[in-house]
């Protein structure tokens, strides 16, 4: 749901951009920093062609999408991860070892580039989810005075074996020291402007201030000519009022620490910029989407209004939140084209399959002929659109079992086989495998599945419908198995 909106809102940018009717800008670059497992770049990417390919010919520009880590195992990762091989094959993707602290270092993996080169001038769209918390310097407010805070961590002497454990991260305390300052304290004077406005308008406070992040933002608007869009996802400080009266460091475990990052911070910079700023109407400090748009004379109209539609009244965060709720919390079972318009409303997240499954089975058993079509081709969508990395709670498995009851045994192989590759042969998948084999009318793979889930652990109930189904199956005259397929689900 989250790269779609980013794709809307992206696209309301290159329609921006089409509008300005800049005759030399015909790309725009997307500059992902962080991007983890990669699987939010392969759905946004998916998502931006869907909205852009050949809809309005030559009008929009194109877009090259620039995805970064600072670890080079996972960008070794990404590289030889088929799906995303196609699309460097095709020309959309490029690779690169890049640590927010120094963008311009950047290791591109493909082109072996420099940033400069790659960028060429084009406007950069950055998408920062979860890796703008780093490089941060804090202060505080108190009695009208501003105070540097020097943080250090004290380490106990049991915390070596801890290493290499989540565990390590409830240990570690923090020690704070308090030194007054004076401002001018940086040399860029739009940051100490910054500092003065929280100086005088905070009564109590601990905050942040990004100072790496947006010194290297201000780098980043040097090569892409002035032109800057800045979407981030967070758990973040969005205006005064929640930066107000913090008494400790802005930060929360989450594994490992991380901090909120100060949104408020960029607004501030982007109003200094004369940029545009789009907060949600009432941002979660739990997670959001915010943007900032630099460069881009003019109000942003497309680009504002992707954004109010995507995320702007609610926030992405409390939407999606609100979806999965509503997937768990209902008096009467859903119908089939209630189901088939959840999955979409939530653009086809396959993180919905496990908790709708009940409904869904359901839905699947009673649906009409069109139902069925669109329920199949909603779920297919959700595992298209999904990008496999590690593990994924045996969706497969759940999906596998939908498709049964849609009447597709065919299809549903493909997803029994895929979980018993990933989760191991449990019983109920084999039991599922030579179930899906019955319906297609091999009963020698039938047989042979039946018996291995046999072998494998099961409740005494369910080891003896198997047992019935195997002898039923071999009775030659076919009759009895009939009879029992009805009644065993
Ligand atoms: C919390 S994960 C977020 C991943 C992804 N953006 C998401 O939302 O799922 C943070 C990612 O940022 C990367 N990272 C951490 N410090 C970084 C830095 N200084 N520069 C670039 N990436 C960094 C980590 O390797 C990790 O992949």
């Amino acid at each position: 749901m989250l790269a779609n909106n980013y794709a809307e809102i992206i696209r309301g940018y290159m329609r921006d951009i089409a509008n300005d009717n800049v005759k030399t800008i015909n790309r725009i670059v997307i500059l992902e920093l962080g991007g983890g497992s990669g699987r939010f770049a392969y759905q946004l990417i998916r998502a931006l062609l869907r909205l852009t390919d050949g809809l309005i010919p030559n009008s929009l520009p194109s877009f090259y999408y620039l995805m970064t880590d600072i670890s080079k195992s996972i960008v070794n990762t990404w590289h030889n991860q088929p799906k995303l091989k196609q699309l460097i094959e095709k020309g959309i993707l490029e690779l690169a070892v890049l640590d927010v602290k120094s963008p311009q270092k950047a290791e591109l993996v493909v082109s072996k580039k420099p940033l400069k080169t790659f960028i060429n001038g084009n406007p950069v769209v950055v998408v920062a989810n979860y890796v703008f918390s780093v490089y941060v310097d804090t202060f505080r407010v108190e009695d009208n005075k501003l105070h540097e805070i020097k943080v250090g961590v004290n380490v106990d002497d049991y915390l070596p074996e801890l290493v290499g454990s989540k565990e390590v991260f409830r240990k570690i305390q923090f020690n704070q020291q308090q030194l007054p300052i004076i401002l001018p304290y940086y040399k860029e004077s739009i940051f100490n402007a910054i500092l003065k406005e929280y100086k005088e308008e905070l009564t109590a406070s601990t905050f942040q201030f990004p100072v790496t992040t947006l010194r290297n933002l201000e780098l980043l608007k040097k090569l892409s000519k002035g032109r800057l869009f800045l979407l981030i996802s967070d758990m973040a400080e969005s205006n005064i009022n929640h930066l107000e009266g913090r008494d400790s460091l802005p930060m929360y475990l989450n594994g490992p620490f991380a901090s909120y990052v100060n949104i408020d911070a960029f607004a501030r910079w982007t109003n200094y910029k004369s940029g545009v700023v789009l907060i949600p109407t009432t941002p979660s400090r739990h997670f959001d989407t915010y943007a900032f748009v630099l460069g881009q004379g003019g109000e942003c109209i497309e680009t504002s209004l992707a954004f109010e539609n995507c995320t702007g009244m609610c926030g992405s965060g409390a939407r999606l939140a609100s979806i999965r709720r509503a997937s768990k919390q209902q008096e009467k079972p859903y119908t089939p084209c209630e189901l088939i318009g959840l999955l979409h409303s939530s653009h086809l997240d396959l993180f919905l399959i496990k908790p709708l499954i009940g409904p869904l089975l359901t839905a699947a058993a009673i649906a009409n002929r069109d139902e069925r079509n669109a329920l199949l081709a909603a779920i297919e969508k959700c595992w298209d659109n999904y990008y496999l990395l590690g593990a994924n709670d045996d969706i497969d498995y759940d999906i596998g079992r939908v498709l049964m009851v849609l009447k597709e045994p065919e299809k549903a192989l493909k997803f029994f086989f895929h979980s018993l590759e990933n989760y191991g042969p449990h019983h109920s998948t084999l039991y599922r495998i030579g179930r899906c084999y019955e319906h297609l009318d091999d009963l020698i793979n039938a047989l042979s599945y039946h018996r291995r889930s046999l072998k494998q652990k099961h409740t005494t109930r369910a080891k003896k419908q198997v047992d019935r189904l195997i002898a039923a199956l071999e009775n030659e005259s076919g009759d009895n198995h009939n009879a029992l397929s009805k009644t065993i689900g």
